[in-house]
Order: structure tokens, then C-alpha cells, then sequence
């Protein structure tokens, strides 16, 4: 496994990264004004977006994480949603900001904002997402809060995994040899 940079090609570097979550965190401070916010961090493609945004975010907040998984260890969605660990009870009745990497076929999140709707009773709910594919969306998502929309490359980095590894590049990158 190589990770010297030549592997890679920069697609979004870490300071555009950065801007981009300095802005979203001035809309989502703005638009929850004297509430708190429940960040549900799914896992594990968005621990690292998570963790710098919730930062940027000048509300009271509570974090919590699920895990799930649609893919395996190809560059192609499997279709199904595997939770590896279930969404936390205390979600319930808050207002749930999801946060993801990247919304890709839109399964994943379609398939979890409708159990948040019909078992949370949220008060209220928003989906962040760093990425987003359009070209290979099947499930529209309102992706209320969004980072960058990409095209369709199999990118790695900053949270996002090519069979697990990878995670700890500082920006995304597009794999060279995969
Ligand atoms: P969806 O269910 O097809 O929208 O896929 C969402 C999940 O697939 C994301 O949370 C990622 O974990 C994964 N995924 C989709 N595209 C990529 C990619 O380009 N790189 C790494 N993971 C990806
Ligand atoms: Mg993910």
C-alpha cells in the first residue's frame, strides 16, 4: 500500500476543506440559533468531517455515531445497509443533524433518514454531507448542508476509505493505482 502523495491526485485540498467548513458551520450556527443540535456521525467515513465541523459550530451539541456500511471492499455500492452499530436512543425527539462524507447512490442515507423519521421523532431533520455524486444518485437526499459535488471518481481521504485504508490523508484524493 503505497501513501506517498504521487498515489494520489488532490481533488480538494485541506484549506478549501477548511473554508468549506468554516461556512457551513456559520449556517448551521445561524440557522439553529438558541437551540442545541444532535450530530449523528456516521460512521466511519465521517469521523474526521465530524469532528472539524462540530468544532466550527457555536451551539450547544451533543455527538453520537452509527455505523454502517454499504460498501465492501469494491469501488461499487452494494444496496444494502448493514448496521454495524444502531442509531443511539437518545437521538429521540432532538434536533438530528446527520453528518456524512459522501452521498453517492443516496441508499445509505435514504434508508436511515426514513428510521430516524418514523422511529426518532426528531424535532427536527438535517443531513450534512461533505461529497456529493450526482451523476450516480438514484435516491434524491436533501442534502441541506452541503460541502462540494464531485464527479464520478472513486475518491479516498480526509475520513473516506478504499478498503479501510487511507483514511488519514489530510485532504481527498483520487487513488492512482488502485
Ligand atoms: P450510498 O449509499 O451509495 O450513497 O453510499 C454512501 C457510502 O458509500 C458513503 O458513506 C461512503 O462510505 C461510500 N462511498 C461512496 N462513494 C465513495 C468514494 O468515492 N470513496 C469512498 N467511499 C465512498
Ligand atoms: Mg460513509
Amino acid at each position: 500500500m503505497d501513501m506517498s502523495d504521487s498515489n494520489f491526485e488532490v481533488m480538494i485540498d485541506e484549506d478549501q476543506i477548511q473554508e468549506k467548513i468554516a461556512e457551513i458551520a456559520q449556517k448551521i450556527t445561524h440557522d439553529f440559533k438558541g437551540e442545541e443540535v444532535y450530530f449523528l456521525c456516521v460512521l466511519k467515513g465521517a469521523m474526521i468531517f465530524c469532528s472539524d465541523l462540530m468544532r466550527a459550530v457555536k451551539l450547544p451539541l451533543e455527538v453520537g455515531f452509527v455505523s454502517v456500511s454499504s460498501y465492501g471492499n469494491e469501488t461499487h455500492s452494494s444496496g444494502q445497509i448493514i448496521y454495524k452499530s444502531p442509531i443511539p436512543d437518545d437521538v429521540k425527539g432532538k434536533n438530528i443533524l446527520v453528518v456524512e462524507d459522501i452521498v453517492d447512490t443516496g441508499n445509505t442515507l435514504k434508508v436511515l433518514l426514513e428510521k430516524l423519521k418514523s422511529d426518532y421523532s426528531p424535532k427536527a431533520l438535517k443531513v450534512v454531507s461533505l461529497l456529493f455524486k450526482p451523476s450516480r444518485n438514484i435516491h434524491p437526499i436533501d442534502i441541506h448542508y452541503l460541502g462540494f459535488k464531485i464527479e464520478d471518481k472513486f475518491v479516498v481521504g480526509y475520513g473516506l476509505d478504499y478498503a479501510q485504508k487511507y483514511r488519514n490523508l489530510p485532504y481527498v484524493g483520487i487513488l492512482k493505482n488502485i
